[in-house]
């Protein structure tokens, strides 16, 4: 039987998916020391257990993945059976290349520190894959890459009277997304072109989408500064759409990001909960839970 430890990222999705999936939970202690070093105990006997330490590495990445680090490695130490590493939210993955010489490429350097932590086993959810086709590529230790779209879906048709809606990806990436989501609800899709030109700052080329009169929904995998959100929907706004709703799997917000959306004219914005937030009203709980009992 499979037993669930929460790092301090994500101790309430741990709960959450114990409760759902009928796993037991481990207690751990996780503190700061005053000189900001990270201290960490198990509080039980692992030996020959089966764990899934769950911890999305967002907001805090560096902070997240040090507790990771030192959770996995004592558990490999006081000898577990089989450890795996639940990171809903996987930090670093757009730093994919070297962009500019000398610079690190962070996405490496962070998924071979977290293959060789102690785990059997890594799950992810909507992980950014753009020079990837898969996790497999990147991971030296079995990998699978979850996609919270169907989750999405199901809750955009719970919960808006959808008037003949089309699916919208703000990008040729997102068109994985905007499809799935599109074949879930049964409706249109299409997807923009974007250009990034600062970390901050986004430009959605102008051309002509069937958007007028009808409810559009975007969807992308990560809203951070939510400079694509906002360009995406002034855009689409302008081209006569009715209700323009944005849904993403992982709510970063960077600093003022939900208020540059909803100003932008946002409907609404919904997320899942990779990342607690106040959008975050979609649970992969359930996904999780399907996945982890598959393993058993
Ligand atoms: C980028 O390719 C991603 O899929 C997202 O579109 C991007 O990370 C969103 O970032 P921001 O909210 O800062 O525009």
């Amino acid at each position: 039987m499979l037993t669930i430890i929460g790092g301090s990222a994500s101790t309430y999705l741990a709960y959450e998916i114990a409760r759902v999936g009928g796993f037991s939970t481990l207690p751990i202690i996780s503190r700061v020391f005053p000189d900001g070093e990270r201290y960490v105990r198990i509080l039980g006997n692992v030996e020959g257990m089966r764990i899934a330490v769950i911890q999305s590495m967002y907001r805090s990445p560096d902070s997240y993945l040090i507790e990771f680090l030192l959770i996995t490695h004592t558990l490999k130490e006081l000898g577990a059976k089989e450890i795996i590493g639940v990171i809903p939210y996987f930090p670093y993955a757009r730093q994919d290349t070297r962009f500019n010489s000398g610079e690190a490429v962070s996405l490496n350097i962070i998924s071979h520190l977290i293959e060789n932590s102690g785990i059997d086993k890594i799950i992810t959810i909507d992980m950014h894959l753009h020079r990837y086709s898969s996790v497999s590529e990147i991971f030296r230790i079995p990998a699978e890459n979850l996609t919270a779209m169907e989750e999405i879906a199901r809750y955009l048709t719970d919960n808006y009277d959808l008037r003949d809606p089309v699916i919208i990806g703000p990008d040729e990436e997102s068109e994985q997304w905007a499809k799935k989501v599109a074949s879930i609800i049964k409706c249109d899709y299409d997807i923009l072109e974007k250009r990034r030109i600062s970390a901050e700052e986004v430009e959605i080329v102008p051309r002509e989408v069937n958007v007028k009169g009808r409810d559009v929904v975007i969807v992308d995998d990560i809203i951070s500064t939510g400079g694509t959100m906002a360009e995406a929907i002034k855009m689409l706004l302008k081209l006569g759409a009715k209700r323009v709703i944005g849904a993403c799997t992982h709510a970063i917000l960077a600093g003022e990001a939900l208020g540059k959306i909803y100003r932008a004219g946002a409907y609404d914005l919904i997320a899942t909960n990779t990342v607690p937030s106040p959008i975050s009203v979609v649970s992969i709980a359930g996904l999780l839970v399907r996945t982890l009992k598959g393993y058993e």
